[in-house]
């Protein structure tokens, strides 16, 4: 029993290789590079991720990066108890000892002085200095760092430092094929492959429609969505509203020209 069993993946979570990624990702983890996900939202990442992590039989500590986020929150803090101060380890710290997977999931959201926490993490010193403790933590040999990033959402403000991205490994996401959307959209949502394919024909028009308004067409998670309401007897008509309408735009005319899309399939 170790601390991190509550992290460890004992089913294999269905993932469907889009190219190499599965072959490519396992080189890198061989060598234990880190590894960067590129790629627009709900097009596979974290379903990727946690694949790999049950695939390689490593435990998988995920962190959602955001703003306020501070080094100690990720690398742990002194709190206070009845016997005093004591030291609990955060996340990443945790992971570095017990030899997971450390998945930092949105890592632009975080600001450029928590994310340089990572640096000698990530290079070929492998090791995390807790400066608060006193104490340099060597990482286990199974530790590894991988970080998901939405290219093109972030501003100039908001980019990883050149120092941060220049240490990954970075594997490149987008949509799959549509025979191979149909194939998740049909093992995912459970629903028969001519629904999967019609739903599938609306997402690529709704993705040519980015650039022209929409700041992002429907993603695969977009579509699933879809056809898990059709499974639950929603008129497929409703459904891709629900799903792959309103929440992308309130603009009536792209709501309009979707609307034109979804009926233009069906
Ligand atoms: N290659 C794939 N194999 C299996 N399922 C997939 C695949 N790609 C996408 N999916 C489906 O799409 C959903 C969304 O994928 P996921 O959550 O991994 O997206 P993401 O890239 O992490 O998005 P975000 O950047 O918003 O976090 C998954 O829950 C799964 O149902
Ligand atoms: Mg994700």
């Amino acid at each position: 029993m170790t601390i991190l069993d509550a992290y460890r993946i004992t089913r294999e979570p269905f993932y469907r290789p889009v190219g190499r990624e599965i072959e490519l990702f396992e080189a890198a983890y061989a060598s234990r590079m880190p590894v960067m996900l590129k790629g627009p939202t709900g097009c596979g990442k974290t379903r990727f991720v946690e694949h790999m992590a049950w695939r390689l039989g490593r435990p998988l500590v995920t962190v959602s990066c955001h703003e306020d986020m501070t080094a100690s929150d990720l690398v742990g803090r002194f709190l206070l108890d009845a016997e005093g101060t004591v030291w609990h380890d955060g996340p990443l710290t945790l992971a570095v000892r017990e030899g997971a997977i450390c998945y930092l999931d949105e890592i632009v959201e975080a600001r450029q002085d928590t994310t340089v926490v990572i640096h000698s993490l990530t290079d070929d010193r492998r090791i995390l200095p807790l400066e608060k403790k006193n104490e340099v933590v060597t990482a286990h040999a199974d530790f590894q760092v991988v970080i998901s990033y939405n290219p093109g959402y972030q501003s100039v403000l908001k980019d990883l430092k050149e120092s941060t991205k220049q240490r990954f490994g970075a594997l490149a996401f987008a949509y799959p094929s549509p025979a191979v959307e149909t194939e998740i959209v049909m093992r995912e949502a459970g629903v028969e492959r001519r629904m999967a394919e019609t739903l599938v024909r609306i997402a690529e028009r709704s993705r040519n429609l980015k650039g022209h308004g929409l700041e992002e067409g429907a993603s695969t998670r977009m579509l699933v969505n879809a056809g898990l309401l059709v499974a639950r007897g929603v008129p497929v008509e409703e459904a891709c509203q629900v799903a792959m309408v309103v929440p992308i735009t309130d603009d009536p005319d792209l709501r309009e020209a979707l609307s034109g899309a979804i009926a233009a399939c069906l």
